[in-house]
């Protein structure tokens, strides 16, 4: 290609718009954990902390693909907006709306990945961590 990219144009969007995803979700779960009250502090504030780990991870993960691949990443997080509550149940919901466009996303780009293998199984690897986190939500939310 004559940007000097080996990948479509599609696949990057989407790991972008994955990225992107993960930079907002970082934020929201840090936000989270900050405002969290009450006696759900407790559980509910390493909870968020461990989950923004998990999404600077996974951000960090798709970059790397995007760098390898030849592609720009970008540096801005997703602009839809993150709800401000000091309600932990509000809180959750919000993450398991997260999680779960997260989720389509991956299946979107495990969809268009499948000749390269290495971004495939990367990319599967973090799609169960979704699915792993919606279970989660799924629970904490009944
Ligand atoms: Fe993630």
């Amino acid at each position: 290609m004559s940007d000097g990219t080996n990948a479509s144009p599609d696949l990057l969007e989407k790991l972008n718009a994955a990225l992107a995803w993960e930079m907002r979700a970082t934020v929201l779960y840090e936000h989270y954990a900050a405002y969290v009250k009450g006696i759900h502090r407790l559980h509910l504030k390493p909870f968020f902390e461990t989950e923004a780990a998990e999404s600077t991870t996974h951000g960090r993960t798709v970059r790397e693909q995007i760098v390898k691949l030849g592609g720009v990443a970008t540096k801005k997080r997703d602009a839809t907006e993150i709800v401000h509550t000091t309600d932990y149940k509000v809180m959750l919901q919000e993450a398991f709306k997260t999680e779960q466009k997260a989720a389509e996303g991956y299946e979107q780009i495990l969809a268009i990945s499948g000749e390269d293998s290495e971004l495939f199984d990367t990319m599967q690897q973090i799609s169960f961590q979704e699915q792993r986190s919606i279970e989660e939500l799924t629970q904490l939310l009944d």
